[in-house]
């Protein structure tokens, strides 16, 4: 445990702390004592949540900015890095991979490139369950080989290797965390998922209960699985975060280079995310079959056992109610006075 009178002198810079998950971990850290600087470009980050709720200082810039990162590093005594700042859009990754190798793997060099120059030598990474690709194994543990099946998971891949290479040239220590599905919001109901546009399955169905979308469109109904819908580990958003606070500390206490899946251990498919949506709710869901979603494995659940074992991470929130309750009680807030008018589909492939 590093203590708290030593907290309150140590500074973490947040990418992408304007974002959903970032902005969750920047409150876990705060709640802790740590300084924050967060770098977000704003392009999918809310500067709201930053300014209301979280007392870091923002930095609205780019991370292929190079002479903003120099001074950003010039400007505070960081001692690491937590790097969540990424397109995460799959589909997209398909059609656009320029942008996701742009951002998520120049981006990231940019970034390990000022942070060297400084010497930093801790990084915290969001890397993603797509880097397995479509899985032999269930549940899925680090070991399993990993061959993402689209431009977004070869770019998280794309960065792992380089800290491999990194710890191995420049002794830069890291920390990757692969999530599986990230899912709620803060307990207390002051932070939670708002991207816009929005693709994720729990925050639409939400959407729909709020009567700002008409229906819930089920990815294929024809997959292997027990009712015919995709199955997915949702893990925690506050969950994650704490995950993240151990990572940070095990580096900063001299951990060597190490890889950890995110996920609760336990599948959920879209019909039954939906029912239970309507049990927290109370509110019929409309819904409509549609054809299967491009590059949507049946089935992805995660083991988390090296992680529990080597950081003691000890999920808080593995229900789905609780998950999807903490995520209706943001909602509710969230678009109470904001996002009038229906929302309207996004093409995600
Ligand atoms: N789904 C629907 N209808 C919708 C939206 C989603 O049926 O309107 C289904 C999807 O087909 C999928 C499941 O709900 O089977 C979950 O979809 P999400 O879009 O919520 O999440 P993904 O599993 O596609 O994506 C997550 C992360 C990505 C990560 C990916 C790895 O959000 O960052 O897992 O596969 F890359």
């Amino acid at each position: 445990m590093i203590p708290t009178n030593q907290k309150h002198k140590t500074t973490i810079l947040v990418t992408g702390g304007a974002g959903y998950i970032g902005s969750n971990a920047v409150l876990a850290l705060e709640r802790k004592g740590y300084k924050v600087v967060i770098l977000d470009n704003l392009v999918y980050g809310h500067r709201d949540i930053v300014t209301t709720v979280l007392q870091a200082k923002l930095w609205v810039g780019d991370i292929n900015d190079r002479s903003l990162l120099a001074k950003l590093f010039k400007t505070y005594n960081i001692a690491a890095v937590i790097h969540f700042a990424a397109y995460a859009y799959v589909g997209e990754s398909v059609t656009n991979p320029e942008k996701y190798y742009r951002n998520n793997v120049v981006g990231t060099i940019n970034l390990l490139d000022a942070m060297l120059t400084a010497g930093v030598k801790n990084f915290v990474f969001s890397s993603t369950c797509a880097t397995y690709g479509i899985p032999k194994t269930m549940p899925i543990a680090e070991t399993h080989p990993q061959n993402p099946i689209n431009a977004y998971g070869t770019s998280k891949l794309t960065v792992e290797k380089i800290l491999h290479d990194y710890n191995q040239a420049y002794d830069l220590k890291s920390v990757i965390f692969r999530y599986f599905n990230a899912a709620g919001a803060d307990p207390t109901g002051i932070l939670g998922e708002d991207h816009i546009p929005e693709t994720h399955l729990i925050p639409l169905v939400l959407l729909t209960a709020l009567g700002r979308r008409d229906y819930i469109k089920i990815f294929g109904t024809d997959y292997p699985t027990a009712d015919g819908t995709c199955v997915r580990d949702y893990i925690h958003v506050s969950d994650l975060a704490d995950a993240h606070i151990l990572g940070l500390e095990y580096l900063l206490q001299g951990g060597n280079t190490a890889t950890f899946n995110l996920g609760n251990g336990h599948g959920f498919s879209v019909k039954e995310v939906i029912e239970t949506v309507q049990l927290v709710t109370g509110i019929k869901i409309p819904r409509l079959e549609a054809p299967r979603r491009p590059g949507d494995p049946p089935i992805l659940v995660g083991s988390s056992r090296l992680v529990k074992k080597i950081l003691d991470w000890q999920p808080q929130y593995s229900d789905l109610s609780q998950i999807i309750t903490h995520a209706w009680n943001w909602h509710q807030k969230r678009h109470q006075n904001t996002h009038k008018n229906k929302i309207e589909e996004f093409v995600t492939s």
